[in-house]
């Protein structure tokens, strides 16, 4: 097990109650003035919104509102939130939404805090060293935002979707009501348990395993978002499962199931190329790329493999006489199951079922490029991948 370091400052309040915890919330991590932002109508629709405000009026708390954030969310209404807090002396964000939602008040607040082009972090021109407080009423159990140290933006101008890293963005505290995502629609939910179980994917697939007690943590939350994912997609009423489903969220991509081992994040950083050429959900698709990478680097260790099977897909390691499968055939049946896991709850496994066409080369070409910053940056752990080895694993996603 590497050295490392477990920092996750974001004070949890979760269940049926947890938004009456709000004004009190927003008044011990010293809001004076707050902005609620939120997305395309999700929020409002629910009637989420309108309580916030009540709430905050109510508490004589004072606040303005920017709504309107996109599915991976984009730096020109970053640039407008800066704008309108300063406009407003805002000292406080509340994000109410989901990962995009999160992202885009995580840039905001770095904004607010730099005198600069906030883009300079994304673009890594600059390090953040400050952030304005970030608070979250989370309505979609995905991203891990709610926790994480990271934040997504897109440069819709340069065709650029960056993350920033850094622990000052992560939230003083998240509301979390599993009620919230009961009218999440199955496909979100599926896009979910598939990033959810991803953001550990990335983490176990580390140079450095085996490393036990962070395999044993990461191996059960993944087994168990895997068959709660899929009950909860035939009971999306159920409380315990939504409870389950959204906790893992967190638990997911807070760094708890990664302790000790240098994480991989390839599969993310090929996908978040693919979500900014086709605008596609990040859940669909990383579903469209990992069993093509597991694929490509499965043979850095097929004993990994191995145990993901057993131990995360629930396989059987012995052949009919009660002998041990040798790993690599035990490894290559997780990753097909995987995939089976992936139809049954309506994600795409390659790219043409992602965008409804295959690629094109110069649109792969591109990708790479990009991934790669000009074939000047590598990404991944396990495997690193440079630029061509990014252009293959398109390419046999395309398939
Ligand atoms: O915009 P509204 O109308 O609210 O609709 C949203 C959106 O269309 C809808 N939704 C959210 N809550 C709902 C709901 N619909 C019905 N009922 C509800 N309760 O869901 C759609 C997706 O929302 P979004 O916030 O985009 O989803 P998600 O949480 O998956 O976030 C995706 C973004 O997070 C980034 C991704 O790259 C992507 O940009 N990520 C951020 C990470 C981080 N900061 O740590 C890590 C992740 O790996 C990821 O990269
Ligand atoms: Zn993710």
């Amino acid at each position: 097990m590497r050295d490392f370091k477990y920092f996750t400052p974001t004070e949890v309040v979760f269940g049926r109650e947890s938004e009456a915890a709000l004004p009190g919330l927003l008044k011990k991590y010293g809001a004076h003035k707050v902005l609620i932002h939120y997305g395309g109508g999700s929020a409002v629709r629910s009637g989420l919104i309108a309580s916030i405000e009540s709430a905050l009026t109510e508490a004589c708390i004072p606040f303005v509102k920017l709504g309107g954030v996109v599915p991976n969310p984009h730096l020109s209404l970053v640039y407008e939130g800066i704008e309108l807090c300063r406009k407003e002396h805002v000292d406080f964000i509340l994000a109410v939404g989901g990962g995009s939602v999160i992202d885009s008040s995580k840039a905001i607040a770095y904004g607010l805090a730099y005198e600069g082009d906030v883009w300079d972090f994304y673009d890594a021109k600059a390090a953040p060293k400050a952030s304005f407080p970030v608070g979250v009423v989370l309505t979609i159990p995905a991203s891990g935002s709610e926790m994480s140290d990271s934040s997504v933006i897109t440069n819709t101008e340069r065709g650029q979707k960056r993350g920033c890293n850094s622990d000052f963005c992560r939230p003083k505290f998240a509301i979390m009501n599993p009620e919230r995502s009961f009218t999440l629609p199955a496909f979100q939910t599926a896009c979910g348990v598939t990033d959810i179980m991803m953001h550990t994917m990335e983490r176990y697939f580390s140079p450095d395993s085996p490393m036990s007690i962070t395999d044993a943590v990461a191996e059960g939350l993944m087994r168990t978002v895997r068959i709660d994912g899929e009950a909860v997609l035939q009971h999306p009423d159920n409380y315990d499962l939504r409870a389950s489903i959204m906790w893992s969220g967190s638990l997911a991509h807070n760094g708890l199931t990664g302790c000790g081992g240098r994480f991989d994040f390839g599969t993310h950083r090929l996908e978040h190329e693919l979500s900014t050429m086709y605008d596609v959900a990040h859940g669909a698709g990383l579903a469209a790329l990992w069993c093509h990478w597991a694929k490509y680097v499965f043979d850095v260790n097929p004993a990994r493999f191995a145990s993901f099977a057993e131990k995360v897909m629930d396989i059987c390691p012995l052949d009919a006489g009660g002998k041990r499968l040798p790993d690599r055939e035990l490894g290559l049946m997780g990753i097909e199951a995987m995939r089976a896991f992936y139809k049954r709850i309506g994600m795409p496994t390659n790219i043409p079922e992602l965008i409804g066409r295959k690629a094109t080369e110069e649109e792969m070409v591109t990708m790479a490029e990009r991934c790669s910053r000009g074939g000047t940056f590598t990404v991944g752990n396990f495997l690193v991948l440079d630029r061509a080895r990014m252009l293959e694993i398109y390419r046999l996603a395309n398939d």
